[in-house]
């Protein structure tokens, strides 16, 4: 049996231009895919195989007033936009497998197909919707769940926008019928949303009893025409959800029979309750698995403030890599924050990071460590084999077998966490290890043993053992950092893709150009 780790990103809508926020959800998933990848079999032989998958949201009330602001007609102004969701990916080393778009013909035909199935399963039925509608999070809201303005008008209570009366004839889906089985299933899947205090939300949620959805719009065109009915078009969200399984060619499609059901998808908090109820009930309805976690991750601000484009203050991450490189995002993005909590983004802490964990800690380790190795050793890693020999050799005193210590702990720590999607715990895994070798440096000082000649061996263990450290470095960063890992191999001058199996005995090192030169603060 093949293993196989089928991921996701949201899709994204199309009437804004990709920021950091985006760019969070997509590198993380990017992390994992990469992490998943590389779990190979002795002979190189895959273990996994991983599908990723990102795209865009195109449809709805909210991209046809965007297309119509902009005076452009609907599909040339998304696909305007898809485009720069692509250039961004490409840009940010994203390695999705694939990028779906909800106005592509694969995906419209599963969306009228899935449409098909219900309506004649009983599970839709027609009827008339009078309510609330917030048009920016393209949700329908009960008069009770919305907030009140200043001047009593009625708000959204996820957005805090006006919300608009929304009085058509529409298609219902039966939420409701799926009720018992959604709690059960939440009972049943304790870890079926992460984090915790969001599985409690979404149960909460349902057990206050679940309306049907309407499911159709008939006062605007932008969206998947039903067949059954032509002046309606799906609501947005209906459409958007069955992405998951219309990238992989469900119902008959190879990858859908392989993939299916999702390891995980991946997600900002905020519309955690669309995929944990409405896709759950549609899955349900369909008779299909349910996805094996949906991970709702936290909200960035900018500079303590709520991103928007009214304010001004929307980061793009690509004028941050142009001027300080793509991994430099990546690395900032993972560990500045944990994966579940909200953050915030400030140029100051991003330069703090840079400078304290990438050009410190990473960087000086590596530069140090190669001019050491050059200076004593010609630049060749001692060689301490063979095997139980070089145990002993490079455990010689407390220090070193403390980080040797370290080197063994930290494969598991890191694999638990990635295991459990916390993408920013398993960089504080691998740092503690870069920081315990850097004081491993401070302690031996090498410099000294240098001027003994009766410490050869002892220097010689030393330096071996910085350069294992540097090499499972390159490693486990790789999927965080996949430019830095390649650089730090490349100065290491090992062959192949980085490994934990790679030999360093040895080897003549090639130290290169810093890999984080420090950011000069003005
Ligand atoms: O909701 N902080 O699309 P969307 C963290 N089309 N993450 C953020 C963020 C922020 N400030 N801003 C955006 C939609 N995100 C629907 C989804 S899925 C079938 C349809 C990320 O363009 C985060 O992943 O509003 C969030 O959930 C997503 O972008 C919302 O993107
Ligand atoms: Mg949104």
């Amino acid at each position: 049996m093949t293993n196989k780790f089928y991921l996701t990103t949201p899709l994204y809508y199309v009437n804004d231009v990709p920021h950091i926020g985006h760019a969070y959800t997509t590198v993380a998933a990017d992390v994992l895919a990469r992490y998943y990848r590389r779990q190979e079999l002795p002979g190189g032989k895959k273990a996994c195989e991983v599908f990723f998958l990102t795209g865009t949201d195109e449809h709805g009330q909210k991209i046809w007033q965007a297309a119509e602001e902009h005076g452009k007609k609907p599909q040339e102004f998304v696909d305007r936009m898809a485009g720069g969701f692509k250039t961004a990916w490409l840009r940010l080393n994203i390695s999705n497998d694939d990028f779906i778009r909800t106005t592509e013909e694969r995906h419209k035909r599963v969306v009228q197909a899935v449409f098909s199935r219900l309506l004649e399963q009983g599970d839709i039925y027609k009827g008339d919707y009078e309510g609330w509608y917030c048009v920016p999070c393209e949700s329908f809201w009960n008069e009770t769940e919305l907030k009140e303005g200043e001047k009593g008008e009625k708000l959204c209570p996820d957005c805090g926008r006006k919300v608009e009366i929304v009085k058509e004839e529409t298609y219902f889906f039966k939420l409701s019928k799926y009720q018992d089985r959604l709690e059960k299933h939440f009972e049943a899947n304790p870890n079926f949303v992460c984090p915790k205090s969001r599985q409690n939300e979404a149960l909460n949620f349902i057990k206050q009893g679940l309306k049907d959805l309407s499911i159709t719009r008939t006062t605007f065109p932008w969206g998947v025409p039903i067949k059954e009915d032509s002046k309606h078009v799906v609501y947005v969200w209906f459409d958007a959800l069955i992405n998951y399984i219309s990238a992989l060619g469900w119902p008959d499609g190879e990858k859908f029979k392989k993939y299916w059901p999702a390891d995980v998808h991946i997600m900002g908090k905020e519309i955690v309750r669309f995929h944990a109820v409405i896709w759950s009930c549609i899955l349900m309805a369909l008779g299909l698995d349910l996805p094996k976690k949906i991970f709702g991750h936290g909200w960035w601000t900018v500079e303590g403030k709520k991103m928007s484009k009214s304010k001004g203050n929307v980061v793009d991450p690509i004028a941050l890599a142009d001027q300080y490189g793509v991994d430099a995002v990546r690395y900032f993005l993972m560990r500045e924050v944990k994966f579940g909590d909200d953050g915030n983004f400030s140029m100051q802490s991003f330069v703090n990071r840079y400078n304290a964990d990438l050009a410190n800690d990473l960087g000086n380790l590596l530069s140090r460590t190669l001019t050491m190795v050059d200076k004593y050793f010609e630049g060749i890693v001692p060689n301490l084999f063979p095997a139980p020999e070089c145990d002993k050799r490079r455990n010689f005193d407390d220090l070193s077998r403390t980080l040797t210590d370290k080197i063994k702990d930290v494969f598991n720590s890191v694999s638990l966490e990635m295991k459990t999607v916390y993408v920013s715990k398993a960089l504080d895994e691998i740092w503690e290890l870069i920081t315990q070798a850097n004081k491993y440096i401070e302690q031996e000082a090498p410099w000294k043993l240098a001027k003994d000649e009766n410490k050869k061996d002892q220097l010689a263990a030393v330096m071996y053992n910085l350069v294992d450290v540097l090499k499972r470095v390159a490693f486990f960063v790789n999927p965080f950092m996949p430019e830095t890992s390649r650089k730090m191999w490349q100065q290491l001058n090992l062959s192949g893709k980085p490994s934990l199996e790679a030999s360093i005995d040895g080897v003549k090192v090639a130290k290169g150009e810093p890999l984080f030169p420090r950011i000069q603060k003005s």
